[in-house]
């Protein structure tokens, strides 16, 4: 039996693009979707799926054994909004899946782990501006102590029991297939969907909010480059810092406005502005370039002409 490939939250917004990419490069057959629903049905018809509470140390197991799986990639998480209103839930989950995976992978019944972590690692006590890699991390939410502490775990893995483990702090990311669910960053996805739909928006975040983004091709082309990367490469076993592009609601904005003349927006900030407030505006990721030769291809207008694309698509479409 060939090896193979387990995605635990396959649905959200990452899982989707991330489970048809790597279905590209190894085959469909050998990667297997999971998620906890079968809420996205062309994911699950387009090739093997099972159902998976990531909660459920048996049922990975048993998905892991029965496939033959070594590699997985843990996307399933509550994000940092979502977790404010369920604090409980986020530890809940975010803990508990990571330590199932790491501990199959200690056991030796997986080889490689992949696990995202976020620019949430980082607090009101962090430098904002060019966020170094090792730093002070003191983050206020949920979300962001469930990734800070799960990064030390990683490499604590790493180091103690040699578990292949690899990961990145994901800046917000900008896609048009799948919606986020539940972060402070995903502003600026839904501005995108509303300046299509209805021409205006209104952005819960404050005009000069700047935040460190990314368009989710340059993603996945980092997600994958750093599982091909040789072991010895690598100096990173908590997460790596990866950024692309910062921008402020005004600035994707206005980059929309250019090519919508008509496209209006208002500004009325809720619990997510303070939550922003914390986040870098934007990060120092020279390790991840040197380490594995990281570099992102989409800035703010590249990505705007892409999402407006692929939107109006859409739309027209349905
Ligand atoms: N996009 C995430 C959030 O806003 C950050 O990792 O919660």
């Amino acid at each position: 039996m060939s090896s193979k490939i387990l995605i635990i939250g396959a649905c959200g917004q990452i899982g989707t693009e991330l489970t048809a990419r790597l279905r590209e490069i190894h085959g469909t057959e050998n990667v297997i979707a999971s998620d906890i629903n079968t809420r996205k049905l062309e994911l699950v018809n387009s090739g093997p799926f099972e159902i998976i509470d990531a909660k459920n140390f048996n049922a990975i197991k048993d998905c892991c054994v029965n496939y033959n799986v070594d590699t997985v990639y843990l996307m399933a998480a509550l994000l940092s909004a979502t977790g404010e209103k369920y604090p409980m839930e986020a530890w809940d989950l975010n803990m508990n899946s990571l330590f199932h995976v790491l501990n199959l992978a200690k056991t030796g019944i997986i080889k490689k782990v992949y696990w995202p972590s976020s620019i949430a690692v980082f607090g009101p006590t962090t430098p904002r501006d060019n966020t170094p890699q090792h730093t002070i991390c003191e983050p206020t939410t949920v979300y962001g102590i469930t990734k800070q502490v799960g990064e030390r775990w990683c490499e604590y893995y790493y180091n103690k029991y040699n578990v292949d483990v690899r990961s990145i702090r994901y800046p917000g990311i900008i896609s048009h297939k799948a919606m986020p669910g539940g972060g402070t960053t995903d502003y600026a996805v839904e501005i995108y969907h509303e300046a299509i739909k209805n021409g205006n928006y209104e952005c819960f975040l404050s005009e000069n909010t700047s935040l460190p983004m990314m368009f989710m091709d340059d993603a996945i082309k980092a997600t994958v480059d750093l599982m091909e990367a040789p072991a010895d490469h690598l100096t990173i076993r908590s997460s790596y810092n990866l950024s692309a592009i910062s921008f402020t609601p005004k600035e994707i904005f206005e980059s929309i406005k250019r090519r919508i003349p008509e496209f209006e927006i208002s500004y009325n900030p809720d619990f997510r502005q303070a939550i922003a407030d914390s986040w870098p505006s934007s990060i120092d990721d020279s390790v991840a370039r040197k380490d594995w030769n990281w570099q992102h291809s989409f800035d703010l207008d590249a990505m705007t002409d892409v999402m407006l694309n692929e939107l109006k698509k859409k739309y027209t479409h349905s």
